[in-house]
């Protein structure tokens, strides 16, 4: 059975045991109707979810080696390893990354595309509780990595306009942040690129926004991750087109 039906299912019956129980009538059930709506809307993409080896066959039976650090505003493992997976996929030459923080992910796609130029931005320090960059500084990864320290809604893009194979969005979780970073991100990624969000399924300002450009673009969640994807240059599904995700580029 669907997930999300069988979940549904699940908070309305414990809803109504809660009523057997209670010898009341109708509160419980209502309360699991709310809840399970609740739920739905907090925790389920509301955009189509395909996997990583579906998005990128080229992906499929490639070694990847996973530098991964629990904690803090790091990614997740299971995102970390989808979007190494994507970045190898199509072999990323240009990459760049909104919200360094440590630099894990920014030393991991370096690492997995050895081929690749990375941008990387974060805020100028504030007094923070860590180093942006910190996790490549002096690593060999270094040298293929540029990082700026300004604010990603302000920056000038244009020198980048058109040209990267993969863009993460990963810095500002507010809606209007996520917002304006997902405007430059479609700016700067090339016609076949990639834009890979972070936290689609976990903060529901983004998954606000990123549910706002899937209406013109066809953006994916990335299935079993936080992730949401899209190729940029394809158009969402209309009554008379057959576009869509391409898969690999
Ligand atoms: C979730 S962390 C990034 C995690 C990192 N991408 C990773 O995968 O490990 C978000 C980062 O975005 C930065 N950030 C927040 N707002 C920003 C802004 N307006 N401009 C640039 N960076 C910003 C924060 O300082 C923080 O380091």
């Amino acid at each position: 059975m669907d997930t999300r039906l069988s979940y549904f299912l699940g908070e309305v019956g414990r809803g109504i045991r809660r009523d057997v129980r209670r010898e009341s009538v109708g509160d419980g059930f209502l309360k699991g109707v709310a809840m399970a709506g609740y739920r739905h809307v907090t925790r389920y993409p509301t955009i189509p979810t395909a996997s990583v080896v579906d998005l990128i066959p080229a992906s499929l039976g490639r070694d990847l080696t996973i530098r991964y650090q629990y904690g803090g505003w790091n990614i997740d493992a299971t995102s970390l390893v989808a979007i190494t997976a994507i970045a190898s996929g199509i072999d990323a030459r240009s990459i760049f990354e909104f919200g360094t923080y440590t630099g894990v992910t920014t030393r991991q796609l370096a690492s997995a595309c050895p081929s690749a130029s990375i941008v990387t931005i974060d805020l100028p320090p504030t007094g923070e509780h860590f180093h942006a960059g910190s996790a490549f500084a002096g690593t060999e990864e270094a040298a293929r990595i540029t990082q700026i320290l300004a604010d990603s809604t302000t920056f000038d893009f244009s020198p980048y306009q058109g040209s990267m194979d993969l863009v993460f969005v990963d810095a500002g979780h507010d809606y209007e942040l996520v917002r304006a970073d997902s405007e430059h991100a479609l700016e700067i990624v090339r016609p076949g690129g990639w834009v890979v969000w972070d936290d689609y399924t976990t903060w529901p300002e983004v998954r606000k926004c990123i549910n706002e450009i899937a209406r013109e673009h066809p953006v994916v969640h990335v299935e079993g991750t936080r992730l949401a994807a899209l190729v940029a240059g394809t158009r969402s599904q209309g009554p008379d087109d057959d576009g869509g995700v391409t898969g690999s580029t």
